[in-house]
């Protein structure tokens, strides 16, 4: 989704600084891009549709603030990119979320200039008009951000100083030894500088040769606690890999022995499940079906039932929680407002909230009483792997420690990284496979119990990747209305784990080859009911691991196939901030 960043500094290097950070958070999704240097006594901007140049040539300048836009108002047009622009070209602004009112903002708005349909744009001419009555850049600008209703992230510049005001949309400022940066991902900020200020909503900050942070309210200083974080700027990089997809596939197996470093984390939270009246866990996408596999999981292994939703549902059935809850938010990137609204409204109901979360600083972590890191390192591709991996082995590992047997859940994990290793080693067979269904329209999958939220994930995967339609069933569903989609050569995936499933999702797979489907079956042994067989060795109730990493594998290859970029699914966003 949208990203921002800007820069203020003592070097002349402002605007190659952000085109190089723009270029670092690109992975979030965008359909055009702007940079706005001050140069002399107004602002330079440059601009364009599609993806950023691989190179720039840009001037000099101390002060320089970027965007890649995901359009919302307006569509995906050179005059609707950021930077926009007020009316006497001294006034710029970036801008991350929706202005939910700005059409009757706009109204009010006399004798002014509109070059484009965002509304963005209503935002820098209202603080153009605010600047007639306010004393400061800092005062016009918070004037009017109290105006704006709606989520929203903005960084404003006069060009001496760079203003930053943020309600919902991430924001984190960097400390350089030259100046100041700010950027919507910290990453970004990681080639600069390890000291971090992660904003919290309704602040307003100043950048200039200081910084001063304020209440965006009141406007009552306030001290900013910077953190030092000891992150590898070069784990966000491609190193020798093509694709971020492949590269964080293959880090998979350290991603699951990082998850087994930290099982005090999870015997601590399995003591708060052991006691909350009714646990919750919520998450979109592919965040949600790690959610889905935790039902299975904690009633197969802890006989504990909890409850799952994705989070843009939770809102319309949460009436039941209490300050005894425990709602457990699960996201990659601790961004995504459809888990920050519902633990928005739990949170006024006193619910306690755990994060599982990859990203440390984030608005869900922040907001959290319980903070559980997925360890997974940053992911940039867009479709989720290696995070949704270790979503995975922390829901399991905790129903392990819920049900007090955590070394064993420890051991089987720690099993499963060991097959995706050899699952990974199996990429040209794979490959084959990919090339022999490439063409085809649509692509069912099929699993019970714990492979049944599998079978959903794999789906999401080559679907995001190839643009094949791809459907997950429960098996049983089947003669339930799916089976009337199989016909001559339909790819069907089943998954035949050794568990309590094998035998009713093997009679599937037969049903379906017998109305002539291509059954690539999963399993830890061949039966006669596959055309294809993929061995994955059984580890238990964490073969679930290992079967995922064959679909991401899959997916992966046949976007190559299919001549797509699996970093960079069409009309798809890293973080989805905005509903
Ligand atoms: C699919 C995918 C998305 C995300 C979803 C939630 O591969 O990555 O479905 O899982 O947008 O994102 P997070 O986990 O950041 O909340």
């Amino acid at each position: 989704m949208c990203g921002i960043f800007g820069v203020i500094t003592t070097k002349s290097d402002a605007p190659s600084q952000v085109f190089s950070g723009l270029s670092d958070i690109e992975y979030r999704g965008y359909d055009s891009w702007g940079i706005a240097s001050f140069i002399g006594n107004s602002f330079q901007v440059v601009k364009n549709i599609g993806f950023l140049p691989k190179k720039l040539t840009l001037p000099k300048a101390n002060l320089s603030i970027g965007h890649t836009r995901w359009a919302t108002h307006g569509g995906v047009t050179v005059a609707n990119a950021h930077p926009h622009l007020d009316c006497t070209k001294k006034l710029t602004i970036v801008h991350n979320g929706i202005v939910e009112n700005y059409q009757d903002l706009q109204k009010k708005l006399k004798g002014h200039t509109f070059v484009s349909e965002t509304d963005t744009e209503v935002i820098i001419h209202l603080i153009e008009e605010r600047m007639k009555t306010e004393k400061s850049l800092l005062r016009a600008v918070a004037v009017t951000f109290r105006s704006l209703k709606g989520l929203n992230a903005i960084v404003v510049s006069d060009g001496k100083s760079i203003v930053v005001a943020k309600k919902g949309s991430p924001l984190v400022v960097g400390k350089s030894k030259d100046g100041f940066l700010v950027a919507s991902d910290p990453n970004a900020l990681l080639p600069y500088t390890k000291e971090l200020l992660f904003l919290e909503d309704e602040t307003i900050l100043e950048m200039n040769e200081g910084l001063s942070t304020y209440g965006v309210l009141d406007l009552k200083p306030f001290k900013p606690s910077f953190q030092t974080v000891d992150w590898d700027y070069s784990a966000s990089t491609l190193k020798n890999y093509p694709h971020f997809m492949l590269k964080e596939m293959y880090e998979q197996p350290q991603v699951l022995r990082n998850v087994l470093q930290n099982l005090d984390g999870i015997k601590d939270l399995a003591k708060v499940v052991k006691k909350a009246y009714g646990t919750y866990l919520i998450g979109c996408g592919t965040a949600s079906y790690a959610c889905l596999l935790g039902v299975y999981l904690f009633s197969a292994i802890a006989k504990k039932h909890v409850n799952y939703s994705i989070g843009s549902e939770f809102d319309y059935i949460e009436d039941y929680l209490t300050d005894k809850s425990l709602l457990i938010a699960v996201s990659q990137s601790g961004e995504t407002i459809d888990v920050i609204e519902p633990v928005t409204h739990a949170k006024v109901k006193k619910t306690t909230i755990v994060a599982l979360t990859n990203t440390l600083g984030s608005t869900l972590y922040r907001m959290a009483d319980i903070k559980l890191l997925l360890q997974a390192g940053p992911e940039k591709a867009v479709a989720s792997t290696k995070a949704y991996i270790a979503m995975q082995a922390n829901i399991l590992l905790l129903s392990f420690a819920v049900a007090g047997r955590l070394e064993e859940g420890a051991r089987i994990v720690e099993k499963s990284a060991k097959e995706v290793e050899s699952v990974l080693k199996k990429i040209p067979q794979i490959k084959k496979l990919a090339n022999r269904i490439s063409a085809a329209d649509h692509m069912y999958i099929l699993g019970r119990g714990l492979s049944f939220p599998i079978a959903l994930e794999s789906a999401l995967k080559i679907k995001e990747t190839s643009y094949i339609h791809a459907e997950g069933f429960a098996g049983g569903e089947l003669k339930h209305g799916a089976l009337a989609l199989i016909t001559t050569g339909t790819p069907v995936i089943v998954y035949v784990p050794n568990d309590e499933t094998k035998e009713a999702v093997l009679a599937n797979a037969t049903e379906v080859k017998a109305r002539g489907a291509f059954v690539i079956g999963v399993s830890f042994q061949n039966n006669s009911a596959f055309d294809y067989f993929f061995e994955v060795k059984d580890t238990g109730a964490s073969s679930v691991i290992p079967h995922v990493v064959f679909a991401q594998l899959l997916g992966y290859q046949l976007s190559l196939k299919r001549k797509i970029n699996p970093d960079k699914p069409r009309n798809l966003a890293k973080s989805v901030v905005v509903k």
